[in-house]
């Protein structure tokens, strides 16, 4: 079902415009997304670090929500990505929408020579991200069934596919901004883990399955109210699947650091997420998928304190330790299963409380 916006009336008349650039106009009238003469409204959106992106109004037709791809990562370090996922991007909602209806937002079209796609408005009011709810301490384990229930028919539904394979071609951009910030980043920051994280981001490197998201991150999905829908797929790799499921599960363990009034429900909703994903795993077995999530896991977790893109919401030196204490000797020896890692974080974290 499409949902028509509602009030954007009330946004256009309220929220204060800015100017973009000739190209972005030019490009949507192209794309016939407006008309010549149009009173239309740019309002940038927050939330973003790789982007340009604004809410677009125009008169008598619902909002459209435009991004277009920056050179250069809005984050301390210096970072910089090629313009080209914006193409990926396209490709990976369009695939997605088809093969998950309702999981990604609806691709209205692409514009390659401005590295810009537009795609509907999904408005806050109806739409809250994920992430929000997490650090108000909200954590429905219902919503993660829904995260990997998704996640995981679109991997089925693209596992072992040439035609995939060969649409997502993304190996370098892959590498250059997921597995050599987070892994080979962290490897330079523990020379002691060197040797096992240089092997994981080589071995998740040769690891070609499935498309992969590469960014399940609770800030890219927002809640919807038939479904969560995932934004934000300029990572798109057609690559291991594991890393999907290890990316979003770091993240809530990671909210148990942010909120921990809500450990336990943020474990729940990590057990459930795991519980949902597995019996979707129908390309492989699923204990290799997990042993493989299990081994990305707690080196995401590292990374995000050691590695290129550390969160912001852990900074206080004894958190660092924690995150330190528990991810470590589970990079030296690998756990085979998901459910050990939630269970040494919550010890971890029940033990630092005391
Ligand atoms: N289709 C959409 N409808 C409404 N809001 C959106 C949409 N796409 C993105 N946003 C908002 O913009 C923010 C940044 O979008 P995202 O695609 O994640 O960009 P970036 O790559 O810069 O992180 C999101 O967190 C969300 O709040
Ligand atoms: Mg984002």
């Amino acid at each position: 079902m499409i949902r028509r916006p509602r009030c954007y009336e009330v946004a256009m008349a309220t929220d204060p415009p800015i100017s973009v650039a000739p190209e972005v106009e030019a490009a949507l009238s192209r794309l016939g997304l407006i008309g010549a003469g149009d009173d239309v409204r740019f309002t940038p959106l927050t939330g973003g670090v790789s982007s340009d992106i604004w809410r677009v109004d125009r008169p008598g037709q619902p909002p459209i929500c435009v991004k277009q791809a920056a050179s250069q990562l809005r984050v301390e370090a210096d970072w910089r990505v090629p313009v080209e996922r914006n193409a990926f991007e396209a490709a990976w909602l369009r695939r997605a929408g088809d093969l998950v209806p309702g999981m990604a937002p609806r691709l209205l079209g692409e514009d390659r020579a401005t590295g810009l796609l537009a795609m509907e408005y999904l408005p806050p009011g109806d739409y809250p991200v994920w992430k929000q709810q997490l650090l108000d301490g909200q954590a429905d384990p219902g919503v993660a069934t829904a995260v990997a229930d998704r996640l995981g028919r679109l991997h089925a539904a693209t596992a072992h596919d040439n035609a995939v394979a060969n649409a997502f071609q993304t190996d370098e951009i892959f590498w250059g901004i997921r597995l050599d910030p987070y892994l080979i980043a962290t490897a330079t920051a523990h020379p002691d883990l060197h040797t096992e994280l240089e092997r994981l981001a080589k071995s998740t490197a040769a690891t070609r399955l499935a498309l992969v998201h590469g960014d399940v991150s609770p800030k890219n999905i927002l809640i919807g109210p038939d479904g969560p829908v995932l934004l934000d797929a300029e990572c798109a790799w057609y690559g291991d699947p594991a890393f999907d499921l290890a990316f979003c599960l770091n993240h809530l363990l990671l909210k148990c650091l942010a909120a921990p009034q809500a450990m336990a429900d943020f474990l729940s909703c990590f057990n459930s997420m795991v519980s949902a994903y597995l019996p979707r795993v129908d390309w492989e077995p699923p204990a290799d998928l997990e042993r493989r999530a299990a081994a990305l896991l707690p080196a995401l977790t590292l990374a995000r304190v050691d590695g290129k893109s550390p969160v912001e919401y852990i900074v206080a030196d004894a958190q660092k330790a924690l995150v330190r204490r528990a991810a470590i000797p589970q990079i030296k020896t690998p756990r085979d299963q998901l459910s050990d890692i939630a269970e040494t974080w919550r010890r971890a974290l029940t033990d630092a409380q005391h």
